[in-house]
């Protein structure tokens, strides 16, 4: 009988010398909350598809903003639900759409407490749900939506946005956009690429949370969740273009796009907890199945450790709570 010389639990005996040791640690500031804002409502509504998330009235959103701000969260990323939608999403580039009359509103609240971002994609704009306009034959325009993209852009930038994620996964929308908005002066608006977005299933409880209108898919934009080196190419693309940040979605099956982008990249590579890694989460817990809240922050560390500078996840603020 021989004994390990080598004994790696020795790093493991207490409590305090595990967190002395501890590679990955969670931050409130590196945390974003995705917040979604519904026009012609008095009062929040909630979401059957993700217990505890709400569609916000203004005021709601602007309260709800605050506490993110209050708990050390480091950005709200807003997404806005129309009344009326049309085959361009138009309400999306008007000062007076539901998503820019709310951000103006949350910056006006927040200050800089919190960093306002805004979703620039005409998916919730438009009645037919995709993320750009259709030509004759009804494919997605890649290069008429980048016509729409600036528009949305500037719209969103006067109304005090100052991170706009781009999460349309149209060819060249970084630089259309990087291009207008410094035309108009806006050179300080930081761009944020939902880089390597695949076409998932992950992301079928927002469609309720947006009110989407799709009938079809987005795989004739959004990656194949079997490419890796595709998803790659999407991140370095972006940053050659002018990307100031980039993104990889969703985040826990996607974990080794997100570790390639992460080694490879020299702008910050955040990663987005979807709608359905949410709602899996809260299903299994409700149930009994898991442990919540050591889900919760076992799949943060998940992503943090793989390779993200901040993630986009609902449970944001109650987090950061805890971390408080
Ligand atoms: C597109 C957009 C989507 C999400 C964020 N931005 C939906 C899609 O591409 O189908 C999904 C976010 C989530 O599931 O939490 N505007």
């Amino acid at each position: 009988m021989t004994f390990p010389e080598t004994r790696l639990r020795r790093l493991r005996t207490t409590p305090a010398l595990r967190r002395l040791v501890a590679e990955t640690r969670l931050h409130p500031a590196e945390l974003v909350l995705p917040l979604f804002v519904r026009e012609g409502v008095s009062e929040p509504l909630p979401l059957g598809s993700m217990p505890g998330i709400l569609q916000h009235s203004i005021d709601s959103l602007r309260r709800t903003a605050a506490e993110a701000a209050e708990a050390g969260v480091g950005g709200v990323m807003l997404f806005g639900v129309p009344e009326v939608r049309d085959a361009t999403g138009s309400a999306s580039c008007r000062t007076d759409g539901i998503l820019n009359v709310a951000t103006e509103a949350v910056a006006a609240e927040v200050g800089d407490a919190i960093v306002v971002q805004t979703d620039l994609c005409l998916d919730e704009f438009t009645d037919h749900g995709h993320c750009g306009v259709l030509d004759a034959s009804g494919a997605v325009d890649n290069d008429a939506t980048l016509v729409i993209y600036r528009e949305m852009a500037l719209a969103q930038a006067r109304a005090g946005s100052q991170v706009l994620g781009l999460s349309g996964m149209m060819d060249g929308q970084v630089a259309a956009v990087r291009d207008a908005l410094d035309g108009e002066g806006f050179h300080d608006t930081v761009i944020m690429a939902y880089s390597a977005k695949y076409a998932s299933a992950f992301y079928g409880p927002f469609r309720e949370a947006v009110d989407s209108q799709l009938t079809g898919d987005r795989r004739s934009y959004q990656l194949d969740p079997g490419n890796r080196r595709e998803g790659l190419r999407e991140a370095i693309t972006d940053i050659e273009e002018g990307a100031d940040i980039v993104m990889v979605k969703p985040a826990m099956s996607y974990l080794d796009v997100l570790a390639d982008v992460a080694a490879a990249s020299d702008v910050p590579v955040w990663a987005y907890q979807v709608s359905g890694e949410y709602s899996m989460i809260e299903a299994a817990a409700a149930h009994g199945w898991i442990d919540r809240n050591r889900a919760i922050e076992e799949s943060l560390v998940g992503i943090k450790r793989a390779g993200a500078d901040a993630i986009l996840t609902y449970w944001a603020t109650e987090v950061a709570g805890w971390l408080k």
